[in-house]
């Protein structure tokens, strides 16, 4: 599949689970004083994440273009350095507002990969939150037990609130979110090495691809967490990376994603790209 069928599969996808498409919103966000770019896809939904705005579409998926340069998600020093970090980049995400939960979000990313781009179940890893205790926050065992249904239990793996407590900002939505990783090594290297043992260790190979976030809490300008009026699906999947993972590559920049603008750049400058993987 090309990258636009890619994009357009996903999206296919999630309207023919009864949800609304709408376009990307714009990068620089004017309306909101604590971000300055789009970071995530919920940005443009998070007044009716928050209950101030009202609930259009309670289904709703996209394809955002977002930037991750400044503030708490900030990937610049990663840019130029790896292989799956970018400036600008493309999160696809389906949102439910007060509607489906996580027993349906995480059967449809399941079902999404798996049947849709029939990508190998064996190179799959999950992530659950494990809790916080001194925010008492509790290990989200429903989103594992869902999880037991569809993966082997040595797949699933606890994560702390660095990685499994997803938050927009210093305020804001937030909640604990499940992500899934995938293992693109070879089968020599995932034969000598457990994939488990890779999974947010920095492997290039070894990488998260969707973030499953239940967002249920408001964090405060006093650090406080209030329950949010409804409880939200909010999901980012890297299409970038996707594309790597569905098109066997080892390298975002080596997805049409990227060569054509690459072989356009060697046209005019005359150099030729080489690939060091
Ligand atoms: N908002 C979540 C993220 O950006 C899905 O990871």
């Amino acid at each position: 599949m090309t990258a636009k069928e890619i994009r357009q599969s996903f999206l296919d996808f999630f309207e023919s689970k009864g949800h609304k498409i709408v376009p990307s919103a714009p990068m620089v966000i004017k309306d909101d004083p604590t971000l300055m770019f789009t970071n995530a896809g919920m940005n443009q939904f998070k007044n009716i994440i928050l209950g101030n705005d009202p609930i259009k579409y309670p289904r709703v998926a996209d394809s955002q273009k977002c930037l991750r340069v400044s503030g708490k998600h900030n990937d610049l020093e990663e840019v130029g350095h790896d292989t799956y970090h970018h400036t600008m980049f493309e999160m696809l995400g389906n949102w439910s507002f007060g509607d489906y939960f996580k027993a349906e979000a995480i059967a449809w990313a399941w079902e999404y990969l798996t049947e849709v781009l029939k990508l190998d179940k064996d190179r799959f890893y999950v992530t659950v939150f494990e809790g916080y205790a001194a925010e008492g926050l509790s290990r989200d065992d429903e989103a594992a037990e869902i999880w037991e249904k569809l993966v082997p239990k040595n797949r699933i793996l606890n994560g702390n609130k660095k990685d499994n407590f997803w938050e927009m900002g210093d305020t804001g939505p937030c909640g604990p979110c499940s992500e899934i990783h995938i293992d693109l090594r070879n089968d020599d290297e995932r034969a000598k090495i457990d994939g488990a043992t890779l999974v947010n260790k920095d492997n290039p190979l070894v990488i998260e691809i969707w973030n499953n976030v239940f967002m249920q809490y408001n964090r405060k300008a006093d650090g406080t967490l209030e329950p949010l009026p409804n409880k939200v699906i909010d999901t980012g999947m890297g299409f970038e990376r996707l594309c790597m993972a569905v098109q066997g590559k080892k390298s975002n920049y080596d997805t049409d994603v990227f060569t054509p603008i690459i072989k356009e750049i060697e046209k005019i400058t005359g150099y030729e790209y080489i690939i060091k993987n």
